[in-house]
């Protein structure tokens, strides 16, 4: 790949921070193994895994509630509980869904381990094995990992497809909300619904929108996070399902791993008892809105052939090229340039590798490394560009 062998570092068992939802299948694909090569050296800009930035956790107040969770007599968060989860979080996950339209009780909010546990339980409950899944043609990597793993299949089409998957309110790797078009076509189309959203109160221009659960309770199985808004460290999310689902999908959690994490649990509903969280959600809009931009600002003047649109929230910006060529190459390149990215085949529905797209998460960049990072990818394009094989050209110049 031109990489010369004598400055390459050894491979790291444990990257400093693993990329979220955006590691293929298995350890020995190569694009992984870069990854985590990358992840493993010091002075990495990494546009890679859409991680949370460490300076928004909110430490202080998670070890205050962590104190007084453990410090509690009754010894709740050090004790089992039960497979549905905390009382007061799932009081508090309903409180919001209603306030969003939604008609969902406490005790109809299941907490899971993370989104990823959700999204897993749900398509446990409505996809047949062999089954077609219903993506938007870009989308989440590890929920295709998940499906392909299931030996469910991505599609981009609905005949056929057993459930959707879809981030109407922001959707990753995009940043975009669904359109109106396709939201009303989905409603129609009669499919259960696994509604992802995780990114819904990081959209930048404010307040997330009516959720799909709100129009379509009965077909909607809606999954959410703390991942994004407060740490994933902590490994909590939530899954409301339809009335009827709801038996099998406690049993489902149960049977994964009886229960999510209690102290995890007790350290949130601690912390949400004391957090005014739409003052923090504003602070998080403005704070990523702000990274966001600079991303944008940067590739317009480094890298002008490079198409995307401004996201709408979230973490990341999705870039298309008009180029076939090696992702891995380009990856490769621009690794030993000192800059790191998600390769977009991972987030495409068909896993197709041209033409060449990336997915650039600003979130966990420090904002004055921003520009220097597009800067060294500036340069492994144009490195990439000069080689004997040149870029293949599909359509507009690059
Ligand atoms: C769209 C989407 N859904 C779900 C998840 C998983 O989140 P969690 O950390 O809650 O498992 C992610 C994490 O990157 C995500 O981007």
């Amino acid at each position: 790949v031109g990489v010369p062998q004598a400055r390459r570092p050894p491979l790291r068992a444990v990257p400093r921070s693993a990329p979220a939802g955006a590691c293929p299948a298995g350890v020995d694909d190569p694009r992984e193994t870069l990854l985590r090569r990358a992840a493993g050296l010091p002075g990495v800009v990494s546009f890679a895994g859409g991680l949370p930035a460490d300076a928004q956790f909110p430490r202080r107040a998670l070890t205050a509630a962590f104190v007084a969770a453990v410090a509690q007599p009754a010894a709740s968060a050090l004790q089992y509980g039960w497979p549905e989860g905390e009382a007061a979080l799932r009081e508090w996950v309903a409180a919001r869904l209603r306030a969003r339209g939604a008609q969902v009780a406490a005790d109809e909010v299941l907490v899971t381990s993370g989104a990823q546990q959700a999204i897993a339980i749900a398509a446990g409950l409505v996809c047949r094995p062999g089954g077609a899944v219903l993506v938007e043609p870009e989308s989440y990597a590890a929920a295709l990992d998940l499906f392909r793993g299931r030996g469910l299949r991505p599609t981009t089409s609905a005949a056929g497809a057993c459930a959707a998957y879809v981030m109407p309110a922001l959707s990753n790797p995009r940043g975009w909300a669904l359109g109106g078009g396709a939201r009303a076509a989905l409603i129609a189309s009669g499919l259960p619904l696994i509604e992802d959203d995780a990114y819904a109160e990081l959209r930048f221009a404010g307040p997330p929108p009516r959720p799909l659960v709100a129009d379509v309770r009965a077909r909607t199985l809606h999954v959410g996070t703390f991942s994004k808004t407060v740490s994933p460290g902590l490994r909590v999310g939530w899954l409301v399902v339809p009335p009827r689902l709801q038996a099998r999908a406690l049993r489902a959690k149960r049977d994964a791993d009886l229960q999510a994490n209690s102290l995890a649990q007790a350290i949130l509903a601690g912390f949400l008892r004391r957090e005014d969280f739409d003052a923090r959600l504003r602070r998080l809009r403005r704070y990523y809105r702000r990274k966001a931009d600079r991303l944008a600002a940067s590739l317009r003047r480094r890298l002008p052939s490079w198409r995307f649109r401004d996201p709408e929230g979230g973490f990341s910006i999705w870039v298309e090229t008009d180029v076939a060529l090696s992702e891995i190459h380009l990856l490769a390149h621009a690794v030993e340039a000192g800059v790191c990215y998600d390769p977009g085949s991972l987030f495409r529905a068909d896993g197709r590798t041209v033409p060449l797209a990336l997915r650039l998460s600003f979130s966990a960049v420090a904002e004055d490394a921003v520009d220097r990072g597009v800067a060294r990818l500036a340069r492994a394009w144009r490195a990439v560009a000069r080689e004997p094989a040149p870029l293949r050209l599909t359509g507009r110049s690059a």
